[in-house]
């Protein structure tokens, strides 16, 4: 498997629950490395252009609603199978579904409020990573102490 890299975001819900550093430090301890992270308060329009894949469906106005209702922290996570090892750490969409020990399992209040998102597959994290961090704002690693020089 290749090191890839991820975009994941703690939602509003575990924002407000305080759940961040939590969140964080379950993908640190999967050996995943954090590229980039920032804190934002997504408009309702911004929502809906990140969820533009699931336009048309029942929850996508109540998910875009949710999604904009206060601060959320994006980043972006790398490792070698970075994104199906974050979908695996988050679980599955539904909480109550979701494999004990995983955030959402451990964490999440409902289907709609479940604390975290990550990309699910390559193509997708090519567009997501990309819809929040620009080049530049991604540190890289084993060279990140030059990055000022
Ligand atoms: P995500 O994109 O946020 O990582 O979640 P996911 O892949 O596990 O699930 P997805 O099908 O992409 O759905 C995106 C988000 O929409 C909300 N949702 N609500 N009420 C419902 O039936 C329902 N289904 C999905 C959830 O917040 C879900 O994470
Ligand atoms: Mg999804």
């Amino acid at each position: 498997m290749s090191i890839e890299r991820t975009l994941a975001i703690v939602k509003p819900d575990a924002v407000r629950r305080g759940l961040i550093g939590e969140v964080i430090a379950r993908f640190e301890h999967a050996k995943l490395a954090v590229r980039g992270l920032r804190m934002v308060h997504l408009t309702k329009g911004e929502a809906e252009g990140f969820y533009a894949v699931h336009r048309g469906r029942p929850f996508f106005d109540s998910l875009t609603r949710f999604m904009s209702s206060g601060p959320v922290v994006v980043m972006v996570l790398e490792g070698v199978g970075a994104i199906a090892a974050v979908r695996q750490i988050m679980g599955a969409t539904d909480p109550a579904r979701a494999e004990p020990g995983t955030i959402r399992r451990d964490l999440a209040e409902s289907i709609e409020r479940n604390a975290v998102h990550g990309s699910d597959s390559p193509e997708t994290a090519a567009i997501e990573v990309p819809y929040f961090f620009a080049a530049v704002d991604l540190f890289p690693g084993d060279r990140s102490e030059d990055r000022r020089t």
